[in-house]
């Protein structure tokens, strides 16, 4: 089990990659030997040359790969052509949500392939170096901020000008994990004033900790669940909800939207009537977009323009910042086959004592 590869993946789609050539050096350090479809991330502007000089074997096709690799890394799940090609016994690492793809997981279990997905990653200190769920989160919201501000048609920061003083934006972050967490700085960076909320109470004080400003929804329950991710809200909850940001929502400029429930349809929160009561120009981005979305009105990969206030949805937006993506994605994924490898031998043994390996184990 030496054997690493990893293929293009759908370029219409995905631009990331699984191995950068910096990575490929260690892998190959820790004795692994890799294999990589040709012109592998020539779209990022990485000649396959760069992988050459790390030791990477890189002039094969897509099928040869699938056919030959003990281990393939990817970032999304193999499409229904590449997974009759997948070595049978092989492991397959990649980010994707296993209650989709069912009938391909099947596939491949019938042919005894071990599959990993990285989206199933306890949220453990020990697992840090290979969330690629906070990896990723946090260049979203980074992006979703530059993305927003760039379509937005005035200043962001406060300017006192002989001509005349221009107003900070306002702009009001819904839910503050990590993506959102991440918004919050990057736009008080900006110069905007920032508003979040969230339905976890610890993230009030992460919030205040960046210098935005919490709306807590008064008199509800704080909807944490033990592993710190949100539950579902009552209908109380979000009545109140409502109440609150549809006040909020009157003097905002930018909403920057990242709530999600995990393995549920994104929480609806902004709705017709809300958009209705903001002002012209205003602009909703909406990161949940690919999981429903947050506001009404959202449509991935669109501008939606309802009464002068812009929707924008986003399916992908790694793909805006692919190289930056692809550098995190890649580490996060040295360091799982790292965990999987036995610490004396260095030789893959997945141990389901380990609980990293036992909760990303999907069969
Ligand atoms: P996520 O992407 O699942 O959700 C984003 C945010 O939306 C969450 O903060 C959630 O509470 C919020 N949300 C859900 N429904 C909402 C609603 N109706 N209204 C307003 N906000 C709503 O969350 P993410 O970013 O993956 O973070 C989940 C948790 O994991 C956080 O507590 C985070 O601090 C924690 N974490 C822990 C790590 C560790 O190693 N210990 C590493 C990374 C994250």
């Amino acid at each position: 089990m030496k054997n690493i590869g990893s293929v293009k993946e759908d370029l219409s789609t995905e631009k990331r990659v699984s191995i950068t050539p910096e990575c490929a050096k260690k892998f190959i350090d820790l004795g692994f030997s890799l294999n990589l479809e040709k012109k592998y991330a020539e779209h990022l502007g990485i000649d396959d040359k760069e992988y050459e000089k790390n030791g990477v074997k890189i002039n094969f096709s897509k099928d040869e790969v699938l056919k030959k690799s003990d281990i393939i890394l990817k970032v999304n799940f193999p499409l229904s052509n590449e997974v009759n090609l997948i070595k049978n016994k092989s492991i397959l690492i990649a980010q994707f949500d296993p209650n989709l793809s069912k009938d391909l997981i099947n596939q491949l279990v019938k042919n005894e392939v071990k599959i990993f997905s990285l989206n199933l990653l306890p949220r453990i200190t020990r697992a840090q170096s290979m969330d690629v769920l906070s990896s990723q989160a946090n260049l979203a919201g980074y992006k979703a901020v530059i993305e927003s501000f760039s379509k937005f048609e005035k200043a962001i920061p406060m300017m006192m000008t002989a001509a005349g003083t221009v107003p900070a934006a306002k702009v009001l972050v819904i839910g503050a994990g990590v993506a959102g967490l991440q918004a919050i700085a990057t736009a008080k960076r900006m110069g905007a004033i920032v508003f979040a909320t969230d339905v976890r109470m610890t993230a009030k004080e992460q919030v205040e900790s960046l210098g935005g400003k919490f709306l807590t929804v008064e008199g509800s329950e704080n909807l944490e669940t033990e592993g710190g991710y949100a539950k579902e809200a009552s209908d109380d909850f979000k009545k109140k909800q409502e109440d609150l940001l549809k006040e909020t929502l009157k003097k905002i400029d930018i909403v920057i939207c990242t709530a999600l429930i995990p393995g549920k349809k994104a929480p609806l929160i902004i709705k017709e009537s809300m958009i209705k009561s903001m002002k012209p120009g205003a602009l909703i981005y909406d990161l949940a977009a690919s999981q429903g979305g947050n506001s009404a009105f959202t449509e991935a990969d669109k501008i939606v323009d309802k009464n002068g206030v812009k929707i924008m949805g986003e399916k992908n937006i790694l793909n805006k910042l692919p190289i930056s993506a692809s550098n995190l994605y890649a580490k996060n994924l040295f360091n799982f086959v790292l965990n999987l490898c036995d610490k004396k031998s260095k030789e893959i043994n997945i141990n389901l004592e380990d609980e990293i390996i036992k909760s990303t184990l999907v069969k």
